[in-house]
């Protein structure tokens, strides 16, 4: 009912608006006084965690990509080797797993039957495995050593919107815990993230408030059959997830490169007035990566794609290259999916309504996969 939707048309325009409220709700409780985290929750004893060499994330669709950021943080922050590899490829070729390998089973509902059957082959090999996961007392949980539970309240709509975001939250949480618990190096920068994540609800609130030109955007290209997502670093898995959101609700052929592959065989894909989005990294930090994809912009434009980019308020290098802008708030590198991939979300909900179709249920898609 409309009342169930909040007002809105969708339940997904609803979990979309939901999610500053969701990611803070996700860090609640969570950062002590001292700017430390207390994850009690996590009730892998510390003695275990700090003998863990090595860390396997598994999950199925848009949890996936969740675990694809999550790689980036935990072997920046705690420099343990993490692979990411979906659920349903896992446990079929005899992947390394022991007692030192901690594995992350990234669900929201708890009940995917590829997610749960890799944590369960995981634990078989006598491998600790930590759920994060949005659904109380589901079979994940139950049946995993430990869980992290995200905040994002019931999410309704088949694509997934604030339970993403939370389990970004939940991922950064885990890696920052780990680092924590095992005393990187990385201790002064630990707690500056955790100082970061305390204002990023509100920099996803900001980026709410600005989409109105993104929905635009999409209106005028309901009539197109394709959109290609370019990123880097973090912004490879936002691009993959852009695609699927679109792929998920508008039907339509998108698919996601990591930019620098771009010369390696996609640039052949590029005519003219192809929509292309590129999600660009800060110009700080890792400024060589902004660079390159400022090239990579450029490299497209020249062959006639309309380049569709997603930079850093203050980011002026990319203005003569983009057809059409659209500004995120400044964030530490590694955090910037949490903003970036809104704007992706609202752009592939409204391009499925211009198109006419059911926005909260996909043809062919279910909300929660419980076959193999
Ligand atoms: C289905 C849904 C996706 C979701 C995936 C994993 O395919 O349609 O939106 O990302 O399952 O679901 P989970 O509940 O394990 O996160």
């Amino acid at each position: 009912s409309a009342a169930e939707k909040g007002g809105y048309d969708y339940f997904m325009l609803k979990e979309i608006a939901e999610q500053p409220k969701a990611v803070a709700d996700t860090l609640l409780g969570r950062i002590d006084g001292s700017g430390s985290l207390s994850l009690d929750e996590v009730r892998i004893p510390a003695g275990v965690l700090r003998e863990i060499d090595k860390v396997v994330i598994v999950a199925c669709g848009t949890a996936f990509h969740a675990g694809m950021i999550a790689k980036y943080a935990i072997e920046h922050w705690t420099r343990l080797p993490c692979e990411v590899e979906l659920a349903s490829e896992f446990r079929y070729r005899d992947p390394i797993l022991d007692a030192q390998t901690l594995v992350i089973a990234i669900s929201q509902s708890g009940e995917t039957m590829d997610t749960l059957m890799a944590l369960r082959h995981a634990r078989e090999q006598g491998s600790k495995v930590l759920a994060i996961c949005n659904t109380n007392g589901s079979t994940i949980p139950r049946e995993s050593d430990a869980v992290l539970y995200t905040h994002a309240g019931p999410e309704v709509a088949v694509a997934s919107t604030k339970a993403f975001l939370t389990q970004l939250v939940a991922c950064y949480l885990v890696a920052l815990y780990l680092g924590q618990v095992r005393g990187t190096k990385w201790g002064d920068e630990i707690r500056a993230v955790i100082r970061d994540l305390s204002s990023i609800s509100g920099a996803v609130e900001q980026v709410l408030g600005t989409m109105e030109p993104v929905r635009e955007l999409a209106r005028t290209l309901a009539s197109k059959n394709t959109v290609l997502f370019l990123g880097r670093h973090v912004g490879y898995p936002v691009a993959l997830e852009g695609a699927l959101k679109l792929k998920e609700l508008a039907y339509m052929h998108a698919e996601g490169f990591a930019a620098g592959e771009l010369k390696h065989g996609p640039i052949a894909l590029i005519e003219e007035d192809l929509p292309v989005v590129v999600v660009v990294p800060s110009p700080r930090g890792r400024s060589v990566l902004h660079d390159k994809i400022v090239s990579n912009i450029q490299e497209i434009r020249a062959r006639g794609a309309r380049t569709i980019v997603i930079a850093e308020e203050g980011d002026e290098a990319v203005v003569p290259y983009a057809d059409h802008l659209i500004r995120v708030p400044v964030t530490p590198t590694l955090l910037q999916p949490l903003v970036a991939t809104v704007p992706l979300q609202v752009f592939a909900c409204e391009l499925a309504t211009a198109r006419g179709n059911e926005v909260d249920q996909p043809r062919n898609l279910a909300k929660s996969v419980t076959v193999e």
